[in-house]
């Protein structure tokens, strides 16, 4: 049994791993600050966890978390492309300086490894498709720069001080605690619970934009095989975390059609700022280094999605 410090417990990714590790029998403890993060994610877990209000910022709480911890998965951010594109400064001080002070308490602390929530919005919008890892990055959004300037500095602590950091680079995770009710919510989150609630959905462009949509369960594996994989393999290395296969915007409202009832049509509104056009991963490297699988595809998450939205927005005794 290890050790683990959860950052961003409270939110979609952190969340579920919390639930991973517990059912594994790990010791769990879990930070969040609540800027997105929700207390219902933890709410039948939070008993049995060790859970902090705190915010990375601050370095002294990050020290007190990272005491006696074996293992940290760095989930905590402010995860949107948009929403940086409004506030570069809010975006640079919560995944830029924040990675650096948790990774200074970590380094104090001497926790074995750290896994970070990186992202594929790194490779921004370079035309070769699949993305591989040795591609020269290309970010568009002050989102993408911030993700990728914390990468460096999990490679940089590796290499200075010696600290096992392995970057996971998440394409378009998706699935249950999903937050869909903001603007900035996730493609999958927000048209599920619109075209369950009979509310016409909007395609920003012309609905022919791709991403690997990525469901939860393969990145909670990634992370456990990001910690367990020996150090040769992975340490101060970047991986992309994905399944290798795009949809297009225009697919997956088709698929969510009859998953969610919706009869309507899709509006479609100008592309995003910042937002790039396809997004496809090669994971070769990895299932060579990791031992990843992809565990559930596309069309199995979606079910599994939507059917929880389905339970969670039932009205009480229907
Ligand atoms: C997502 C993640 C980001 C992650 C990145 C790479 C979210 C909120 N963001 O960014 O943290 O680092 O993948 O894995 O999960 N769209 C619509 N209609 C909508 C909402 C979005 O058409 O109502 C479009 C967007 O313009 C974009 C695509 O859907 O073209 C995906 O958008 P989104 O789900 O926000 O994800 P990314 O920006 O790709």
């Amino acid at each position: 049994m290890a050790k683990f410090l959860v950052t961003g417990a409270a939110g979609f990714i952190g969340s579920s791993l919390v639930r991973a590790l517990l059912e594994r029998g790990d010791e769990v403890r879990g930070i969040d600050n609540f800027s997105t993060g929700r207390r219902e994610n933890l709410a039948e877990v939070l008993k049995q966890i060790d859970f902090r209000e705190a915010d990375l910022l601050d370095l002294n709480a990050m020290h007190k978390a990272c005491a006696g911890v074996d293992y940290v998965l760095h989930e905590a951010a402010i995860p949107s492309v948009p929403k940086s594109v409004v506030d570069p400064i809010g975006s640079n001080r919560a995944n830029i300086d924040g990675t650096v002070n948790l990774l200074v308490a970590a380094r104090d602390a001497k926790v074995k490894r750290v896994v970070y929530a990186a992202s594929s919005s790194a490779y921004g919008d370079t035309p070769t498709l699949p993305k591989h890892e040795a591609m020269p990055p290309n970010p568009i959004s002050p989102y993408a720069v911030a993700k990728l300037a914390s990468e460096l500095y999990m490679i940089s602590f590796f290499r200075c001080y010696g600290l096992e950091t392995v970057c996971l680079r998440y394409f378009n995770v998706f699935g249950p605690r999903q937050d869909p009710s903001s603007p900035y919510s996730g493609v999958l989150a927000k048209f599920s619970i619109q075209m369950l609630r009979g509310e016409q959905p909007t395609i920003f462009g012309d609905g022919e934009t791709s991403r690997d949509f990525t469901y939860i369960d393969n990145a909670v594996s990634a992370n456990l095989l990001a910690c367990s994989a020996p150090a040769s393999e992975c340490a101060g290395r970047v991986f992309n975390c994905a399944t290798g296969r795009r949809i297009t915007l225009n697919e997956t409202f088709a698929a969510l059609k009859p998953l969610t009832g919706y009869k309507g049509e899709v509006n479609y509104a100008p592309e995003r700022a910042g937002d790039i056009k396809h997004s496809l991963a090669d994971i070769t490297q990895a299932q060579k280094h990791l031992g990843y699988k992809v565990l559930v595809n596309f069309e199995d998450g979606l079910r599994r999605t939507v059917e929880w939205y389905k339970n969670q927005h039932q009205p009480v005794g229907a």
